[in-house]
């Protein structure tokens, strides 16, 4: 067991039973309940059940990115209330990103907020979604457009749950994983590059150097003033792919086409909703683009991070179509200042500067880059 201590919660990377046991334990709750999705109640809460000894009372919900929603909060508020929680209870968020940030928003607004634990049981959220307090959901396809900053008791972040994890969720959690290395650690993006399946990597070995940069990022600046921008390297475009990607998607189940992903290729398929971590993959090819035409990235370091992206991740058919409605969610980005769409560059791998405003001509020729990326 692995024990990093961060702004008065720790983070345990290791078996989950004990920690867990422990905390029940010191906090007397008077009911705790556990928030599972559909997919965690089938492939993570028999492991749970098995290493508690304290009742709970249960919460499902639907799976997946376009439920995190505030229809969704509704029914976990609702549940919590018929379940008789109160002040004193405790939620435990058994999940992946989506689970994690709104079952801590449902925690952090019911009764004016009641104690939870993050248990992530995806890579991505074992590596960045359960560390930082930053909990949200996505209104009018908007993403994490609104949230709060609350700190869980806990974060477990038990390395078991990944062996049932499909292979775009693990590429998924990987695009945070490489990205830490990206803005804080050159030796470790060094280290990445001997990886050539992600079905093999060792992940305990990988969580705690990466957690740990999150952690030091988020413990310098909780509430992203500064320096805990370094962390949205990637996601300025990445989330505004996203963000269209979930309304199109919405738009196209809410005519009724079937929400699909081909299984047999390694390309999405243009009505398939995109991972957080692919589109943030996309978007740190953007990124870095921009990094080399306006922040000095040597053009060798951003051709070994294409290279890199193409090596794990599919290419997503972004169409010219759709660049100005991802402007229009850019320009909504909460991190920008002004009306000017701030960035988080790298003058050389390893290194972020945060704060960069770049013309749109430019943020628009990086888009096309990607867009000429097809070897996939
Ligand atoms: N709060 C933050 O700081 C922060 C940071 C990054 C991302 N996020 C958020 O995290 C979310 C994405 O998280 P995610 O990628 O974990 O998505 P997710 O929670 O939707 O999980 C992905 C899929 O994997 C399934 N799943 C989860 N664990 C599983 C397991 N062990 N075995 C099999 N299936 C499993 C889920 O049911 C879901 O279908 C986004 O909403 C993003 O905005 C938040």
């Amino acid at each position: 067991m692995f024990k990093l201590p961060l702004n008065g919660y720790d983070i345990f990377i290791g078996e989950m039973g004990a920690p867990l046991r422990e905390l029940v334990q010191q906090g007397r709750y008077s009911k705790i309940a556990v928030l599972t999705d559909a997919n965690t109640r089938r492939h993570c809460l028999p492991y749970f059940l098995q290493r508690i000894d304290f009742e709970v009372v249960e919460i499902e919900i639907p799976a997946g990115e376009l439920h995190k929603n505030i229809d969704t909060c509704r029914h976990i508020w609702a549940e919590m209330m018929r379940l008789g929680l109160d002040r004193r209870s405790l939620l435990l968020n058994l999940g992946g990103g989506v689970i994690g940030d709104m079952g801590g928003f449902c925690a952090a607004t019911y009764q004016r907020g009641i104690d939870f634990i993050q248990i992530p049981t995806t890579l991505l959220a074992q590596v960045d979604a359960s560390v930082g307090g930053k909990l949200a959901i996505d209104f009018n396809f908007v993403k994490n457009s609104i949230g709060v900053f609350q700190n869980p008791k806990a974060v477990l972040a038990d390395p078991v749950f990944l062996k049932t994890l499909p292979e775009d969720e693990l590429r998924s959690g990987f695009a945070e994983v490489f990205k830490h290395a990206l803005i804080a650690d050159a030796p470790q993006w060094r280290e990445l590059q001997k990886i050539t399946s992600l079905r093999e990597v060792g992940w305990p070995s990988l969580l705690a150097p990466s957690l740990s940069i999150k952690k030091r990022i988020v413990e310098a600046d909780p509430t992203e003033q500064g320096i805990r921008k370094a962390l949205n390297f990637g996601h300025t475009i990445g989330h505004a792919v996203e963000s269209h990607s979930i309304a199109d998607c919405g738009l196209r189940i809410a005519a009724g086409v079937p929400e699909i992903r081909n299984p047999n290729s390694q390309f999405l398929i243009p009505n398939s909703q995109l991972t957080h971590g692919e589109a943030v993959a996309l978007g740190i090819v953007c990124e870095s683009w921009l990094s080399w035409k306006v922040a000095g990235l040597p053009e060798v370091d951003l051709q070994e991070i294409v290279a890199f992206v193409r090596r794990f991740y599919p290419h997503y058919p972004l169409r010219v179509n759709d660049l100005s409605a991802v402007f229009d969610l850019m320009k909504k980005d909460k991190k920008n200042v002004g009306g000017r769409i701030n960035f988080t560059l790298l003058p050389v791998i390893g290194q972020a500067v945060i704060d960069q405003f770049v013309e749109v001509g430019l943020i628009e020729e990086s888009l096309r880059f990607y867009m000429e990326q097809r070897l996939g």
